[in-house]
Formats: C-alpha cells, sequence, structure tokens
C-alpha cells in the first residue's frame, strides 16, 4: 500500500512514505540522499510566513531546489491568514517551483509558539481552518496541514482541528501522535490519531483526503505499526532517518536488512559530495554535516572515538578523509546495527542534544519572523 501512487489533489507522488520537513536537516543535499532510496515527497525546512518579505542570506539557503529533485514540498507557519497568505504568495513568487505547501501547526518551540504559530494554531480550531481557507486561495498548489493532537495533554482538540480542515478542503492531513506539552519519551496515541483521520473522513465526505501518520517511525516494523493502529494511507518519517536514509528503502522494499560497511561508504560519501557542491568546501560547510557524521557512524563499532573528535572537523576533505579512514578500520561486509552496535535510535532520543546550537538554523532563522 505504502509503495502505491499517492495524491495530493492532481500531483501525483511516487509513493507513500514521506520525508518531514526537518528544521536544520532537511536542506538539499539530505533531501537528494533521501529521495534516491526511495522518500515519495521530501520538504524544505519549516518558513515563517512573517519573515517571507525580508529574507537574509540563510532564508534564500533554505529556499533551494536542485535541478535533479523531481518532486518538492515547502513547509510554512503564519499566526492569521493574512500573513500566511501573503508570505505563501511570495513564496511562490520565487524561482524556486514548489509542488505542494504544508502548514506547520505542530512546532512546538517556545518563540514559534509565542508568535501564535505552530502547535499554538491547534488550539483554535476555527482559526486553523481560516489560515488554511486563505492559503488555498493564495497559492495554485495543493495544500496540506501537519497538527499535533493538541497543545496540551488535557487539551486535546484533534477531532475538532481535523473536522475544520477537512470541511476547509485540505488535501493532506499529517497528525504527529503527540501533544505540544509531550516530550520525545511520550508515547504515540495511536487512538487519538485514528479519531483524528475519523472526524476528518467524516466531514470530507466523497472527497479524498490523505491521512498520514507521524511519530516514532525508526524501522519497518514501527512503520507498519502505524499503518496497522491507525488506518493511514501514508506515513511521514522524522528522526528515524537522521543518519539513517536507508529507512525509505527499508520501508518501500518490506525488509530489515541494514546496509554494510561498504553500502554505507558508499551513500555517505555521496552525501559528502552533494554537501560539499551545495555549501561549497570551508568551515561552515563542514559545522554543518558535523551532526550528520554524529548520526551516520553510530552502529558501528569503534565508532566512539569519531563521535568525540567530530568538533575538531573543520572542511568537508576533512570529513571524507575521517570517514575513510574509519571505513578502513572495518570490514566491508560487517552489516551496520548488528550485535556489535554501541548505539541506537530509541524513542526518547531527543536530536537537538546533537545539533550544533551556533548552525541549529531550525531555531535561529525564526528571528528574522
Ligand atoms: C531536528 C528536527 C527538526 C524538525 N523540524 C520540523 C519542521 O521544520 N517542520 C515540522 O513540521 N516538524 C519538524 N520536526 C518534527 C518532526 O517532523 C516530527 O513531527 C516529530 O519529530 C515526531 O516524529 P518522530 O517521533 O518520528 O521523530 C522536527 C523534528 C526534529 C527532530
Amino acid at each position: 500500500m505504502l509503495n502505491d501512487p499517492f495524491y495530493l489533489g492532481n500531483l501525483k507522488v511516487p509513493n507513500g512514505v514521506l520525508l518531514a520537513p526537518l528544521a536544520g536537516v532537511s536542506d538539499v543535499p539530505f533531501r537528494r540522499v533521501c529521495q534516491e532510496l526511495g522518500a515519495g515527497l521530501t520538504y524544505i525546512e519549516m518558513l515563517s510566513a512573517a519573515g517571507m518579505p525580508h529574507q537574509n542570506r540563510k532564508a534564500g539557503e533554505l529556499i533551494a531546489r536542485d535541478v535533479a529533485e523531481p518532486i518538492l514540498g515547502a513547509q510554512m507557519t503564519g499566526a492569521t491568514p493574512e500573513i500566511m497568505a501573503l508570505g505563501a504568495k511570495i513564496l511562490m513568487e520565487k524561482d524556486l517551483v514548489v509542488d505542494t505547501l504544508d502548514i506547520n501547526m505542530g512546532c512546538p518551540v517556545k518563540k514559534i509558539v509565542g508568535r501564535g504559530c505552530g502547535s499554538a494554531i491547534v488550539k483554535d480550531p476555527k482559526r486553523a481552518g481560516d489560515i488554511l481557507r486563505a492559503t488555498i486561495e493564495a497559492v495554485d498548489v495543493p495544500v496540506s496541514t501537519k497538527i499535533r493532537l493538541g497543545f496540551t495533554k488535557s487539551e486535546q482538540t484533534v477531532e475538532a482541528v481535523c473536522d475544520e480542515l477537512a470541511r476547509v478542503g485540505t488535501e493532506m492531513l499529517v497528525i504527529h501522535g503527540r501533544t505540544r506539552d509531550c516530550g520525545y519519551s511520550d508515547p504515540i496515541q495511536y487512538d487519538r490519531i485514528k479519531d483524528g483521520f475519523a472526524a476528518a473522513r467524516s466531514a470530507a465526505g466523497d472527497r479524498k483526503i490523505q491521512m498520514v501518520g507521524n511519530g516514532n517511525i525508526f524501522d519497518l516494523k514501527t512503520a507498519k505499526e502505524m499503518v496497522d493502529k491507525t488506518g493511514c494511507d501514508g506515513i511521514m518519517v522524522s528522526r528515524g532517518c537522521l543518519g539513517n536514509p536507508w529507512i525509505f528503502d527499508q520501508i518501500l522494499g518490506d525488509h530489515d536488512r541494514q546496509p554494510t560497511v561498504s553500502e554505507w561508504l558508499d551513500v555517505v560519501l555521496r552525501h559528502v559530495d552533494y554537501h560539499r557542491e551545495f555549501y561549497t568546501e570551508g568551515h561552515y560547510a563542514a559545522i554543518r554535516f558535523r551532526k550528520h557524521l554524529l548520526w551516520y557512524v553510530s552502529g558501528f563499532p569503534g565508532s566512539r572515538a569519531l563521535r568525540n573528535e567530530i568538533s575538531q572537523v573543520n572542511t568537508m576533505a576533512d570529513v571524507r578523509e575521517r570517514l575513510l579512514r574509519y571505513a578502513e578500520s572495518l570490514p566491508d561486509e560487517l552489516p551496520r546495527y548488528g550485535d556489535h552496535h554501541e548505539f541506537a535510535r530509541t524513542e526518547d532520543y531527543d536530536p537537538k542534544g546533537e545539533m550544533d546550537r551556533d548552525h541549529d538554523r531550525g531555531v535561529e532563522h525564526y528571528e528574522d519572523a
């Protein structure tokens, strides 16, 4: 089912396994790697609608598409219908052509929520609907929405929000099965995601809305769990792809085989090349790659030493050299995450701890908004 073409209005997406917009992560180089390993649809990092009229260099870097990218979505958040409509219009006038636009109604970051954006929107179903309506009117591409179950555990608005968004005309409803006050260690509430989908289906009548489940998808097993427990049409992968773009191939190929050292090296070096091409050689590029390096080296023996040296990695040539040296110390056919692994992704893993604070644009670029 996840392998089948997935339609957002008239837009044909090759399959229903999506890469989430990931602030500080889903840039051109990483998206290209995920696309090559099967991701049906990928997104640029979340944009602030209020920041669109006065963008800085970093925002310009965010709004980019490589000619090799077959299909691409953008994501934006905004506090009011007017701000969102203006931001969406400005985005569509850029050289970048996106095929679809998602509205973020789930971001928990204080600075975003304090401005009435992100997950603050799900407090008020009517405002959520008004923002969606104005966005649909402003652009010619299919518009979707990504929400949380509610703002707090005791204030779950998921049914009312889904009902409203379905009536107004969202083409896709992505539900992250947590509320804003949940941490990553809080379990995914599959039954509540299902309740949201049911409310949207009943409000939509004959109109098809793509229902997408999000949260704790780390491998084939957890992907299947999301499908079985929520009845979703598609899934959106987030932390599960960090250092692990193979997750798309595993889910779509219905297998749980891990890459061997040589397969791993092949993909990681390709990511290094795309990253160099996009950011060019230099300190900034290397710093941006450090977190990927940390994530990539997990799952093989002896990675701790390399992880401890990450702060000394200052050029992309250095990244490449350290990767080659590390791979040479391992048998080519050794599978990742065998009996030997030192570190595995778990439900309570918070990647932000491993992101370089100075260059974590996921938060930094909203200063401009
Ligand atoms: C580093 C990072 C950046 C994120 N950036 C975004 C973003 O820009 N837009 C968005 O909708 N969600 C963003 N999220 C939230 C994820 O898309 C997802 O909803 C959340 O991590 C739950 O899924 P998971 O448990 O599979 O990670 C981000 C999450 C992480 C870890």
